[in-house]
């Protein structure tokens, strides 16, 4: 059963991105195929004519452009964004690749309900250039996670991590693929989660089919 829907038995979300939206399409797919049970009421991208806005606007989604070079501070993008966001009414705010940090408020205004995307077996490599980082700390293993968004970035309670072999000739962009194409799977696989009210965060942490998920799930393969 879904943890909130729109009446279809679908739960209503939007989408934050950056760029490129590979993630995204990940998500529309699962949409359109109805492996996925929302409704991707609108994806919102901080940065004009990006590829991921094609994406939506391909698969008859609300493509949204809010430019965050065109507000003077932070606080009147977020103000904007949030309001935007807002009017959709999503049960859900998935990040996807979206590169902007966002403020504590804004996050607990969304306290439980965005989730968002990091290349990194989290709590390694919070940040940027996480591929480089790995390589250069001598990783074996790399990968991405699925997390809540709390206030300290890239740093709330992990639901779902997939892992990659690091291979000795693989250079940052070799092992961002890899990790890539386990994104593609593990997003959808948590947001499906989250759809059927099978994972929730209560006090920081995330609760699995009504039980504590002691550590985050791991797809096959993880060490
Ligand atoms: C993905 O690798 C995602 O994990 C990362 O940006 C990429 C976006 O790709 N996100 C972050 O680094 C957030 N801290 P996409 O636009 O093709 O989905």
């Amino acid at each position: 059963m879904a943890a909130v829907s729109d009446g279809s038995g679908k739960l209503p979300l939007v989408v934050l991105i950056s760029g490129r939206g590979s993630n995204l399409q990940a998500i529309l797919d699962g949409a359109r195929d109805g492996s996925l049970p929302i409704t991707i009421r609108a994806v919102i991208s901080n940065r004009p004519g990006v590829q991921g806005l094609d994406r939506a606007r391909q698969a008859a989604v609300p493509a949204l452009t809010l430019d965050h070079k065109v507000y003077s501070t932070r606080q009147d993008f977020e103000t904007a964004l949030r309001s935007t966001i807002d009017e959709l009414s999503p049960a859900l705010v998935i990040l996807a690749g979206f590169m902007r940090v966002l403020s504590p408020e804004f996050v607990m205004h969304y306290a439980g309900r965005m989730l968002n995307i990091h290349p990194s077996l989290l709590p390694k490599y919070r940040g940027l250039h996480t591929h480089e980082r790995a390589l250069g700390g001598g990783e074996r293993e790399h990968g991405a996670s699925v997390h809540f968004v709390t206030p300290e970035l890239d740093s709330g309670p992990v639901i779902v991590q997939a892992c990659v072999p690091v291979l000795p000739d693989d250079d940052p962009d070799s092992l961002a693929a890899r990790v890539l194409e386990q994104e593609h799977k593990i997003y959808p696989l948590a947001i499906r989660w989250f759809a059927e009210g099978r994972i929730v965060l209560r006090e920081q942490q995330v609760w699995f089919d009504g039980h504590l998920l002691s550590e985050p799930k791991r797809w096959p393969g993880c060490h």
